[in-house]
């Protein structure tokens, strides 16, 4: 099995380590190896999407939405991620954790990481590229429509998130 040196930016540290196996999915080097259960595992085929967490090339460079559960280290090596761990600043939360929090989002919580990352990249696009209020539905359902939540919490999360958009500026035209 092939081995490679791992080096990628992690929550804004450096993370290093040799002789990994490349083709070990990021979620179980997250959980098993980093200690960073924040990602949620479940299907482990892509499905669900609870694994989410967002990927940049370069740092600076868009935030791509990404399942971990069949992501390789090889495909992350060199890479910018962001996990849940990574959202807060300094201990204070992401306008959306506060958001979800406001909003009663989650029930059990199984389903919110994967909930947050992908809706933390979607506000990176639209700060890259905002959009018409009237598409604002539109694009959260794109971002998150296909995530699984067994506790059903769908119609508050896309609250939330709208709400998040609309809030901050810049997102909208
Ligand atoms: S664990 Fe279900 S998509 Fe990754
Ligand atoms: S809040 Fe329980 S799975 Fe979504």
């Amino acid at each position: 099995m092939e081995k490679i040196d791992l080096d990628f930016i992690l929550n804004g540290e450096r993370t290093t380590r040799s002789g990994v196996h490349a083709n070990m999915m990021l979620v179980d080097f997250l959980r098993e190896e980093l200690g960073l259960t924040g990602t949620k595992f479940c299907c482990g085929i892509a499905v669900c999407r609870v694994c989410t967490v967002s990927v940049a090339r370069v740092p600076g460079a868009h935030q791509i939405a990404i399942r971990a559960c069949t992501t390789p280290l090889s495909d992350i090596n060199g890479k910018v991620v962001t996990t849940v761990e990574g959202l807060d600043d300094d201990g204070e939360l992401h306008s959306l954790q506060q958001a979800f929090l406001d909003n009663f989002a989650f029930q059990c919580g199984y389903c919110c990481p994967g909930f947050l990352m992908a809706s933390y990249a979607l506000l990176d696009q639209l700060k890259r590229s905002p959009v018409p209020r009237e598409r604002v539905d539109d694009m959260v359902e794109e971002a998150v429509g296909q995530h699984i939540c067994r506790c059903t919490g769908y119609v508050r999360y896309h609250r939330a998130i709208r709400q998040v958009i609309l809030e901050t500026p810049g997102l909208v035209t």
